[in-house]
């Protein structure tokens, strides 16, 4: 090599160098005992995009209503799950929801021309599941949503079809083969953070209730179901809960043991309960609505779509950052609740309600 092309190869190379150093510099926190690689990585162009998608809107001012003043049930004609709102309350909800959802296209997306009652608009029955489904999160699963809660901004953030949502994709053929399905190896996937690991990790965990296992609990071959299907399956889930959550394996695991509950940290069990609560809304709430949506919504699979890790916590460890936005909406934490799910044995409580 000739000595002054060397000579400016290596000052660009310094430059760059020098350039680089000049960005705000990425910060790691340690979370856990030193040696066992307990440690979040903060990159701080990631968070800027990330911080961006995470601004809660600015609150429905209150629409002041006498406490025993009219029930929307006793006013309007079409009421089935605000009934025992006020009708102050009902109509600030009402305008919170446009916001929310549909700031652009107004009461019409889900409303037919002036009749509010008329259910003539596929938009206005799914709102009203929508309703009851977030009133089952904010109710029912506390061990998940603690007293922090969602509203419809949560996974909607001003669009009709929330960012991310998942239908089971078609079976794929692999490549130079007639039959056979390849699980998506080879295909990079977004949904397990752009590694080859099974496309669907979802349908397993997120729709059914598959083992999340990749330790066996006895010896072979007796009574283990254990392979490395299954544990590339347990990846891909792992790997999208990183992403979605914008943290590292070490957040929820102490990368000594990934089995050992006494290692990790809190935030695995309010996973586990992320988890089983998925799985409620998914084939509860979400799933059925496929008998409501036009084709056109619906997956390869004529699925409706479904929620994920992502679908709420947008990248951040937790929706919004934690913003509270449920204590403007108490309407939306009324209604039934779930029974109890069994908590895994040998899992660290979860932390109560801050
Ligand atoms: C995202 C969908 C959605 C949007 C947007 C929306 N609504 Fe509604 N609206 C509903 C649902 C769902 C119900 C029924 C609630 C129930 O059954 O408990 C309803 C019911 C009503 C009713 C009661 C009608 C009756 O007689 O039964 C009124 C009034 C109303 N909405 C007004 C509005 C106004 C005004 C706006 C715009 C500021 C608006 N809505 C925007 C979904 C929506
Ligand atoms: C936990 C996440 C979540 C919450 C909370 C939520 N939604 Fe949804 N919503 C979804 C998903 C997922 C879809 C399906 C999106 C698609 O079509 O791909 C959806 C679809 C909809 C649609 C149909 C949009 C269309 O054009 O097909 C409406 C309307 C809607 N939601 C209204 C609401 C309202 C109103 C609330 C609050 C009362 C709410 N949602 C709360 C996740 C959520
Ligand atoms: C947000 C918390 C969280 C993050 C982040 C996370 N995990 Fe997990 N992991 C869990 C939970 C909860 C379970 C148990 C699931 C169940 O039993 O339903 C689990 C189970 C596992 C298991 C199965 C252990 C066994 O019992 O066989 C392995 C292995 C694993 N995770 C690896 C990883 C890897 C690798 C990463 C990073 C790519 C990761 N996890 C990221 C929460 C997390
Ligand atoms: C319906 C919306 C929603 C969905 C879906 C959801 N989460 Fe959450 N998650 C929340 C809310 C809200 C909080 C904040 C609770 C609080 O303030 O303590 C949270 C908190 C967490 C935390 C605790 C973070 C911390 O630092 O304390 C973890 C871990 C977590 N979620 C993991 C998951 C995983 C994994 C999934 C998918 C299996 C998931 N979540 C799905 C709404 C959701």
């Amino acid at each position: 090599m000739n000595a002054n092309r060397f000579a400016a190869g290596a000052c660009l190379a310094l430059t760059l160098f020098v350039a680089g150093c000049e960005r705000p510099p990425i910060d790691t926190v340690q979370r856990g005992y030193r040696g066992t690689g307990m440690v979040e990585v903060y990159n701080p162009r990631l968070l800027a995009k990330e911080g961006a998608l995470n601004t809660p809107p600015a609150v429905q001012p209150a629409i002041p209503s006498a406490p025993d003043g009219p029930k929307a049930g006793q006013v309007f004609q079409n009421v089935k799950v605000l009934g025992d709102v006020g009708v102050g309350e009902f109509t600030r909800l009402m305008l919170a929801m446009t916001a929310w959802v549909s700031p652009q296209q107004g009461c019409t997306y889900c409303h037919a021309g002036d009749n509010m009652a008329s259910d003539a608009l596929y938009t206005k029955v799914v709102a009203r599941r929508m309703l009851e489904m977030t009133r089952q999160i904010n109710s029912g699963w506390k061990t998940h949503v603690a007293e922090t809660g969602v509203t419809c901004f949560t996974c909607h953030r001003g669009q009709p079809v929330p960012a991310q949502a998942w239908s089971a994709p078609a079976g794929q053929k692999q490549a130079g083969r007639a039959v056979g399905d390849d699980q998506g190896q080879n295909k990079p996937s977004a949904t397990t953070g752009l590694t080859s690991l099974p496309y669907d990790p979802l349908s397993p965990f997120l729709m059914s209730s598959a083992d999340i296992r990749v330790i066996g609990n006895s010896a072979l071959p007796a009574g283990n179901r254990q392979s490395i299907k299954q544990t590339e399956y347990t990846y891909g889930l792992m790997m999208h809960m990183s992403d979605s959550l914008g943290v590292n394996c070490t957040y929820c695991h102490d990368s000594r043991s990934f089995a050992s509950w006494e290692a990790s940290t809190p935030q695995r069990s309010v996973a586990w309960y992320g988890i089983r609560m998925a799985r409620d809304l998914n084939t509860n709430y979400l799933d059925p609505l496929k008998a409501t949506y036009p084709p056109n919504r619906l997956g390869p699979t004529g699925d409706a779509p479904k929620l994920n890790c992502a679908t709420c916590h947008q990248g951040a460890y937790k929706p919004l950052y934690g913003a509270n936005m449920l204590k403007d909406h108490p309407e939306l934490a009324g209604g039934r609740s779930v029974a109890a799910v069994a908590a895994v044995p040998g899992a660290p409580v979860v932390p109560a309600a801050k």
